[in-house]
């Protein structure tokens, strides 16, 4: 499981950020915030570095970031070595990204996804484990 999830995402994915905090709020999930907080444009390396970070100082976190795509915002947080972020576009990916590739961080795409959808594909992220096994030895290799 995690301990703490963080949401971070440039104005292209405000709109559906907000739509997973209010998931998150009805449903008592402690979550923290990063930003950005309006439409007004960013750019999308800034918050997922910000979102890396904070990844690196609490190790069982999980986070999820959102773009207009997810693309440009997963490729910035693969930057950094200790992430390993996962665009997800359905519930089966989202599955897949937690049991075989051990994904911490989930990106979804603000323009591309609804958001029923959305949260079905952020609920399997958050409640499936790792498998470990097989999969270990090559996650070890990333
Ligand atoms: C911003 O307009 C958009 O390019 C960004 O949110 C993202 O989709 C990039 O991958």
């Amino acid at each position: 499981m995690f301990n703490k999830i963080f949401l971070s995402s440039d104005h292209a994915g405000f709109e559906l950020k907000e739509k997973v905090r209010g998931f998150f709020i009805d449903n008592n999930i402690e979550y923290e915030d990063l930003g950005c907080s309006s439409l007004e444009p960013v750019d999308y390396p800034d918050f997922a570095k910000l979102l890396s970070k904070k990844i690196k100082d609490k190790t069982d976190s999980k986070g999820i970031l959102f773009c207009g795509t997810g693309i440009g915002i997963s490729m910035a947080a693969n930057r950094f070595p200790h992430i390993r972020a996962a665009l997800c576009t359905s519930v089966e990916m989202a599955s897949k990204s937690r049991k075989h590739n051990d994904a911490n961080v989930l990106a979804l795409g603000g323009r591309i996804l609804e958001e029923k959808l959305a949260l079905e594909i952020v609920k399997e992220f958050l409640q499936t484990d790792f498998e470990a096994g097989r999969h270990s030895s090559r996650v070890d290799k990333i």
